[in-house]
């Protein structure tokens, strides 16, 4: 069924393993994760970017084809359409109106009071609706869509200001940016796992781990040792696909059928997605 992310997340934390937030760029990759999270009984969050939806067809077209797939496939896995990186709150509203369970609003560019501000009223609007808000203090660094921070603007969050913003504005899970990059690392992650620590300790909410692409299997589970109940993939995803439709494009210059090359990616992700679910934990846990 579709839900929001709060009961998913807190069961996460209290078990010690993650969800994984894997996003939605066309119909193959909605079919894969649907796939691979039903095929692991995993819990599942899709993660939406505003770009992503309106290169799909915007947000109702993005909540029917999910619920159309759901009811195609017989889904008994809670499932969790979420928009990713919301840049206002009208963005948020429209995806609350279309039947988004989850937004996350991103106002980590803003300085801390209007971001506390902005957060708060989306977080007012969304509980009416049932709906689960994430929030980010810090800045990711790398490019994910429309949103690009160079390495310069990158920041740590800090812990005493995660600690304001998640209490006054009573979000569901929140992303302290602690060194995690979109898209691929150069060289390795180096996250902040003190302040990671620091920020669960003192937020008590399910902490979410953007540019899940890249960060080693040991990271992984330290984060979510310290409360981390989110991972955000996508770039990885993207990589595995399009490695397929390269492969099979470069081994028969004749091939022109989509189905021919896009079923190979779609089988890709949904390796790539059934991997994460078992280094996530989450295997089995729907
Ligand atoms: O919000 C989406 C994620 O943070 C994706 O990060 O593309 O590096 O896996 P990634
Ligand atoms: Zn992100």
């Amino acid at each position: 069924p579709l839900v929001s992310m709060t009961e998913m997340l807190n069961k996460a934390k209290e078990e010690k393993y993650a969800v994984g937030q894997f996003n939605l760029n066309n119909l193959e990759f909605t079919q894969a994760i649907l796939q691979a999270a039903e095929e692991e009984k995993s819990p599942v969050i899709l993660g939406v970017s505003e770009g992503a939806a309106r290169y799909m067809g915007g947000f109702k077209f993005v909540v029917k084809m999910v619920e159309a797939l759901m009811e195609e496939y017989g889904t008994t896995v809670p499932v969790a359409i979420h928009l990713d990186h919301g840049s206002s709150f009208e963005a948020c509203a429209k995806a609350i109106d279309a039947g988004f369970t989850s937004v996350m609003i991103d106002g980590s560019h803003f300085p801390l009071d209007e971001n506390i501000e902005l957060t708060k009223k989306v977080v007012e609007l969304a509980h009416i609706f049932g709906v689960s808000v994430e929030a980010e203090l810090g800045r990711i660094g790398g490019q994910e869509d429309d949103l690009s921070v160079d390495d310069a603007d990158a920041s740590y969050a800090i812990p005493e200001e995660c600690d304001r913003l998640v209490r006054e504005t009573g979000v569901d899970c929140f992303a302290p940016a602690l060194g995690s990059v979109h898209g691929p690392y150069k060289g390795e992650p180096n996250l902040g796992f003190d302040r990671m620590e620091e920020v669960m300790n003192l937020t008590g909410v399910p902490l979410v781990l953007h540019g899940g692409t890249g960060i080693p299997t040991k990271d992984i589970q330290r984060a979510i040792s310290l409360g981390t109940a989110k991972i955000n993939v996508n770039t990885e995803n993207q990589i595995s696909s399009a490695k397929a439709v390269r492969e099979v494009l470069a081994a028969d210059a004749e091939m022109y059928d989509p189905r021919k090359y896009l079923g190979p990616a779609r089988e890709a992700i949904k390796e790539t997605v059934i991997g994460k679910m078992r280094e996530f934990g989450s295997s089995g846990k729907a």
